[in-house]
């Protein structure tokens, strides 16, 4: 195979033995063989600065549990100063990951990212290397792990070879600021439940209508922050088409 430049993960963890975990199967696994990614883990103990290997400490002011510490912290990620791409910070305080945002990292060279525990990372740390905090959803994980995975997996699959169908990314949920249509395969009829006759009538334009009617109710049912997104989109879009149809100016006589 032809030399590729893989997108490359680095990370900081106290648990560099969860990396790749399962991204080591199925399409991220095939793809991290062939090259198109890489992860580098670094353990953040080896960075402490006492014999202890300490990496924490209790809470300035009180309070439960322990912080990270901004020293500790800055030393890994001074290491990595030369490594390419944004610098994210796991933290269910951050921006929520959305699909644009992984487009955005997948065009990208790569990105090195921090998994905190216990209570979190010293603010200074955060504000002076510029840490993009991002969050996988509104609940809390033991750790950033699990969204540095959740975050790789989603990335992976939109580089370039990893996915056959280029043309199933342009229908999933979310691409097309629509939640995806339903979708069946055979049987034709299965305990009673039949596929909708229109998706057998051969019918490419009436298939297309019926799947975008169907994303639309969905959307609107279950997502209404997506679908309010979606019209808010989709008027500005037209208003642009009216106003570029339109003569800027009358003709002066
Ligand atoms: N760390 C703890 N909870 C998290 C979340 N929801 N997203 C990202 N990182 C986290």
């Amino acid at each position: 195979m032809a030399d590729i430049t893989p997108w490359q993960a680095h990370i900081i963890t106290l648990f560099p033995d969860m990396f790749p975990g399962p991204l080591s199967q199925a399409l991220a696994g095939k793809a991290l063989s062939e090259g198109r990614w890489s992860v580098e883990t670094y353990q953040l103990r080896d960075f402490a600065l006492n014999k202890h290997r300490s990496v924490d400490d209790t809470p300035m002011g009180g309070g439960a549990g322990m912080v990270l510490r901004p020293d500790v912290m800055s030393g890994a990620l001074d290491h990595l100063s030369d490594k390419a791409g944004p610098r994210l910070y796991f933290s269910p305080r951050g921006r929520v990951l959305d699909q644009a945002f992984v487009h955005e990292l997948a065009e990208g060279p790569g990105a090195v990212m921090v998994c905190g525990r216990y209570e979190g990372l010293d603010q200074r740390v955060i504000d002076t290397h510029q840490l993009i905090e991002v969050s996988i959803g509104d609940y809390i994980l033991a750790g950033g792990e699990m969204a540095a995975l959740v975050t790789l997996d989603a990335v992976v699959r939109l580089l370039d070879g990893v996915m056959g169908n280029a043309q199933s990314f342009v229908e999933e949920s979310f691409e097309t600021g629509l939640l995806e249509h339903p979708l069946y395969t055979q049987p034709r009829h299965w305990e009673g439940h039949d596929v909708p006759d229109i998706l057998l009538s051969g019918h490419h334009q009436a298939i297309a209508d019926w799947r975008q009617s169907e994303s639309e109710k969905l959307t609107a049912e279950r997502r209404p922050d997506v679908w309010a997104r979606y019209r808010t989109e989709r008027s500005q879009t037209t208003a642009k088409k009216i106003s570029q149809k339109m003569p800027q100016k009358m003709p002066q006589k």
